[in-house]
């Protein structure tokens, strides 16, 4: 089904997906796990680490910074306490917005200077976000008018109460990690929930922190210990399969070892609401996060609206909701996701041009997309715009389509998913 040369893979069109698999671990939670390891009193090791880029971009950062830093089957830290090492080098964040955000709140309580850089992608992002709140704090942050290279001169910070006026995981952890640091208590208040990874995982490693409601507040001037952890399956990897079982009624799919945390796993109900089955079985708690196995019974596809608290949720999944969006019913119409559009690439018009390119209707707003229903699409030559979630993505609209389509650009998937491709085709038949 899918051709793979180094940068190009070619699908065909596909008539369901079977079987079962487990995916490589949360990235967000990686991240988490092992900045905080890093800062952390003794040893971490950590199973089922993500493989992707960007986790590794963050594992190199800890490195300059003066961690052990091992990664075999597991992956081990040692921890610095609270003390990182001057970096004698940049630190190069690569394609990853989570290393340099929130590495950023590490980096603002450390008494050096440090230089954070990233790649051609990253280097056009939005950092004013979280250069506001830390130097509020009173790290001293430069930037090329609020866009990496990050220069953060860190130490002596004090706790704020923060608002943060967009609904951001990244921004809110920043804040966090950098009042960990703080004299006196940090708050963050979020306009909407987001992904509560990093609270969860700093209860883990054992600091105390308060939540009510979108508030979250961490005192400064606590110890981290290490942990041992098995890292959940990633969720927003999942959605692909996911997504793509849905189109074919006589799909059979089987997820196993998958994160289930609450404030990620809304996807499952915007399927539900577009009349796809899913059922949890053996649910259990890990250090504060549920995974479970999760099996999937497609239906007829049906349309829905995602907006609001929603979009935020399932902000990472919206590529691919959005290239199954013409094979449903009723259409798919998406807003509040301005958001996108300073992601990895510019995600509506990659969606937009992309299913435009498949011969799809579709309309673009500013903050979002109509897709019509009951669409039948060609295959076509899809830009990833070095996007790993545009690439994925497509590649599941590829499977409905009527003929083959080719994804150029298809290895930036390394940055999250490298095994994503080779998996697509052992579980899909022509
Ligand atoms: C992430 C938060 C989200 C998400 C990103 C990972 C995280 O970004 O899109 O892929 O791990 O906290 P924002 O914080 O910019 O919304």
């Amino acid at each position: 089904m899918a051709t793979q040369t180094t940068d190009t893979v070619t699908i065909q069109p596909a008539c369901n997906l079977r079987g079962s698999l487990s995916v490589p671990g949360d990235k967000s939670i990686s991240h988490r796990y092992a900045m905080l390891a890093a800062i952390a009193e003794g040893r971490s090791s950590f199973s089922n680490f993500s493989t992707g880029a960007d986790c590794a971009s963050t594992l190199s950062c800890l490195r300059t910074l003066g961690c052990r830093v091992t990664h075999g089957v597991t992956v081990e830290i040692e921890g610095r306490g609270m003390k990182l090492e001057a970096p004698a080098l940049q630190l190069d964040c690569g394609n990853s917005g989570s290393t340099m955000r929130m590495l950023a709140g590490i980096l603002a309580g450390q008494a050096f200077e440090s230089v954070m850089i990233g790649d051609a992608s990253l280097s056009k992002r939005p950092m004013k976000r979280v250069i506001d709140p830390l130097t509020q704090m009173g790290a001293n942050v430069s930037s090329q008018d609020g866009r990496p290279p990050l220069i953060i001169n860190g130490g002596n910070l004090k706790g704020i109460d923060y608002k943060t006026p967009v609904a951001s995981a990244q921004v809110k952890s920043a804040v966090l990690l950098a009042g960990l640091f703080a004299d006196g208590p940090t708050s963050v208040e979020e306009p909407m929930r987001t992904r509560d990874h990093t609270e969860v995982a700093l209860r883990a490693f054992g600091a105390d922190i308060d939540r009510q409601q979108n508030r979250t507040t961490v005192r400064g001037g606590q110890t981290l210990a290490g942990i041992q952890a098995q890292v959940p399956g990633d969720l927003s990897s999942a959605a692909f399969f996911l997504c793509a079982a849905a189109l074919f009624p006589n799909s059979n799919l089987v997820i196993d070892g998958l994160g289930l945390n609450p404030t990620r796993a809304v996807l499952l109900d915007v399927l539900v609401q577009m009349g796809v089955r899913t059922k949890v079985i053996q649910l259990e708690e890990r250090h504060g996060e549920l995974i479970g196995m999760i099996t999937i019974e497609p239906r007829e596809l049906r349309g829905t609206t995602i907006e609001g608290a929603v979009t935020a949720a399932v902000i990472d999944e919206i590529p691919v909701l959005a290239a199954i969006a013409p094979y449903t019913k009723e259409g798919v119409r998406i807003r509040d996701a301005k958001e996108l559009r300073v992601k990895e690439s510019d995600r509506l018009a990659a969606i937009a041009t992309n299913l435009h390119a498949m011969g799809a209707k579709v309309e673009e707003f500013e903050d979002g997309l109509d897709i019509p229903g009951g669409q039948q699409l060609r295959g076509a030559e899809i830009q990833s715009y070095d996007d790993h979630r545009i690439a994925m993505a497509f590649a599941v609209a590829a499977l409905r389509a009527r003929s083959e389509t080719v994804i150029h650009g298809a290895s930036s998937a390394r940055i999250s998913f490298p095994e994503y491709f080779h998996l697509l085709q052992q579980l899909t038949s022509e």
